[in-house]
């Protein structure tokens, strides 16, 4: 585990020079960085070339020109919005530790509450597949 593992780093001029080495190197150290470029398509090339250097890389890409305060505003807002990945552990920690949902299996959860899963979560056909393919693939039979 890297020395900056569990942190949020946002990189702003990422695209190239320091900017884009410097979200490299915090990848490498394990950081989850995200890239904040004016051009989307010049945000998205330098987060592949850190995924390809850095095959476990956490690296995400958003879009502000800063050249304007009020993109700076939006991104400012975007920012803290995004759930952290201490919220988004909440859940997690929940079920495996509540008394609560001891007794529960097989549910799906959002926000510590059992929630219904989308229609594609619910396709009986493909969770058989899923299922067949995933038994193929193990060399375990259908049936266990
Ligand atoms: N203190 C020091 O000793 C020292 C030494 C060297 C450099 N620096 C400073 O470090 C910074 C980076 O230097 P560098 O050589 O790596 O520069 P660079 O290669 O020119 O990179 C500039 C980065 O800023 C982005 N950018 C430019 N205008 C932007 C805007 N309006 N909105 C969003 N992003 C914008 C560019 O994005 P695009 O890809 O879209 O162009 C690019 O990613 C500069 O501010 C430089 O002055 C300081």
């Amino acid at each position: 585990m890297g020395t900056m593992s569990g942190k949020v780093c946002l990189v702003t001029g990422g695209t190239s020079g320091i900017g884009k080495e410097t979200a490299l190197q915090l990848a490498v150290l394990g950081a989850a960085v995200t890239i904040v470029a004016r051009d989307e398509a010049r945000g998205e090339a330098a987060a592949a070339e850190i995924r390809r250097r850095v095959p476990l890389a956490q690296v995400g890409t958003m879009t502000a020109d800063l050249s304007s305060l009020a993109q700076v505003r939006r991104l400012a807002e975007e920012v803290l919005a995004r759930p952290g990945p201490a919220a988004g552990a909440r859940t997690s920690v929940y079920l495996a530790s509540s008394a609560e949902v001891a007794a529960i299996s097989g549910a799906y959860f959002v926000k510590s509450r059992v929630s219904c899963p989308s229609a594609l979560a619910r396709d009986a056909q493909a969770a058989a597949r899923l299922w067949a393919l995933s038994a193929e693939l193990t060399g375990l039979s259908p049936g266990r």
